[in-house]
Formats: structure tokens, C-alpha cells, sequence
């Protein structure tokens, strides 16, 4: 489930010594590049989460641009702290994110996480998803060094759900009523990539391409 804190503050905690919390990797794929969210993304972003195909499945987005900018300082510090990424995503030829992609640690020094994204509806079913997903999977086993990325879905994000699948996320069950949205309470999808599991299809050549 992706979520953005509207009112973000920061918080103390000792750092650990990785690089990436210096400063996010550029990731390259073929219709994207991923790069850390800038504070010149805040308008372009905030448009993408006010959508409503995308909000009605993520967690309430900074409610006017100025918090968004209020989330991209915030999202700096949490990512110099070493608990949280957050890639925009840029297609090719472009400088303007259409989506992003975040991933927070679960548990103190990150082994496991949980990640979720959301890409402009104009670029749905153009591969993006796909495309940037296999490089933050990989950012995530590789370069954070996480075992486990758990995903939080609706059940009713039939899109969100499908893409998981597609993905080789394995689906572990359902959490009643766990995600408060509009004043309703809905059910969520679990999903799981383990580390071994995406490297050993990764170079048994069965990775999702
Ligand atoms: C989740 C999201 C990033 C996926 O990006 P996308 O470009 O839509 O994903 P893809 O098109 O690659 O995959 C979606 C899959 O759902 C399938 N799908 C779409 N509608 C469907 C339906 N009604 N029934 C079954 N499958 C459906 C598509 O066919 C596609 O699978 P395919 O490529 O095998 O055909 C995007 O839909 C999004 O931003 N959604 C809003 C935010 C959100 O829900 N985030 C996830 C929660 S954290």
C-alpha cells in the first residue's frame, strides 16, 4: 500500500553506514528512469496522486502541493536515516514523473519492507509498471539489502493486484478491514517477494521481463 504521510515530521534514529542513504541511485530501464523524488516533481506528483483512479487506492496523498513539498523534505530525511526510497519515475525522453515508487523498512535495518507505487492512469498498460518495478525489486534485494518485500493492496485494486501477480509476488492472504479509506474500511491482498526466490529466477532466466 502506498503511503504518504500528510503531515510529515521527521524522527531520530541511529543512521547505518549504506550509501544509498547518501543519496538514491540513478536506475535505468527501458521506458524508465528512476531517480530520487526532486522538489520540482511536487506539482507534477501531487497531480498524479489527486487522480482518481489512483487515489481511491492509496492512502489520503498531501492535500495541496505545498504539503507535497513538505513530503519530498520529508522523504529526504527518512532516506538519509536509512529507513525509506522514493524513486520518481521518468519515461524516456521525458523529465516529467508520471508515477513513483516508494519502499519503507518494517523493521529496524531494513531486512524486511514493504513497497508500493503509482504511475499516472495515461500510462497504464505501457510496460512502465513492469519496467521500473523489476529495478526497484532489484534496488531493494541488491542495494538496500532486504529479504522480504511485502505489498499491501485492496482486494478490490483489481490492476494493483494483477500487476503483483504478473510480477512472481506470491499472494499470502488477506488483512480484514486493514486499510481505512473515505470512511470505509476495506480488505487488503498480502503479497511477498522473498530476495532468494526473484535472484534465483533472475538467473535461472525466468524473471518476469
Ligand atoms: C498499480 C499500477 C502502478 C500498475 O500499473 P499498470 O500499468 O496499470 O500495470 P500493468 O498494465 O502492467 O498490469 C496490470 C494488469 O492488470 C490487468 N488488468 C487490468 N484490468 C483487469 C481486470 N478488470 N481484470 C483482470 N485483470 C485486469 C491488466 O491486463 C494487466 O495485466 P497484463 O499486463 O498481464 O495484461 C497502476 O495501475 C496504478 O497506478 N494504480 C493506482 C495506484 C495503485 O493501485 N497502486 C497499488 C497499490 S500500492
Amino acid at each position: 500500500m502506498i503511503h504518504l504521510p500528510r503531515h510529515p515530521s521527521s524522527g531520530a534514529q541511529a543512521p547505518a553506514p549504506v550509501s544509498w542513504r547518501d543519496t538514491l541511485p540513478t536506475l535505468v530501464g527501458q521506458l524508465v528512469t528512476l531517480r530520487e523524488v526532486r522538489l520540482s516533481d511536487a506539482d507534477a506528483l501531487f497531480t498524479v496522486m489527486q487522480a482518481p483512479d489512483v487515489s481511491r487506492f492509496v492512502s489520503t496523498p498531501p492535500a495541496t502541493e505545498d504539503l507535497f513539498r513538505s513530503f519530498i523534505h520529508w522523504v529526504q530525511r527518512e532516506r538519509a536515516l536509512g529507513r525509506y526510497a522514493c524513486f520518481a519515475v521518468v519515461p524516456a525522453g521525458s523529465d516529467t514523473p508520471v508515477g513513483l515508487f516508494q519502499v519503507r523498512q518494517l523493521e529496524h535495518g531494513f531486512v524486511t519492507g514493504e513497497w508500493g507505487f503509482a504511475l499516472s492512469p495515461e500510462h497504464w498498460g505501457a510496460g512502465l509498471f513492469m519496467d521500473a518495478a523489476r529495478l526497484v525489486v532489484e534496488f531493494a534485494f541488491s542495494t538496500i539489502g532486504m529479504h522480504r518485500l511485502e505489498a499491501r493492496s485492496a482486494v478490490a485494486n483489481v490492476r494493483g493486484n494483477a500487476a503483483l501477480r504478473k510480477l512472481g509476488a506470491v499472494h499470502e492472504g488477506v488483512l480484514r478491514n486493514s486499510f481505512h479509506k473515505d470512511e470505509r474500511r476495506l480488505d487488503q491482498s498480502l503479497w511477498s517477494l522473498l530476495a532468494d526466490e526473484w535472484v534465483a529466477r533472475r538467473d535461472a532466466g525466468t524473471a518476469v521481463h
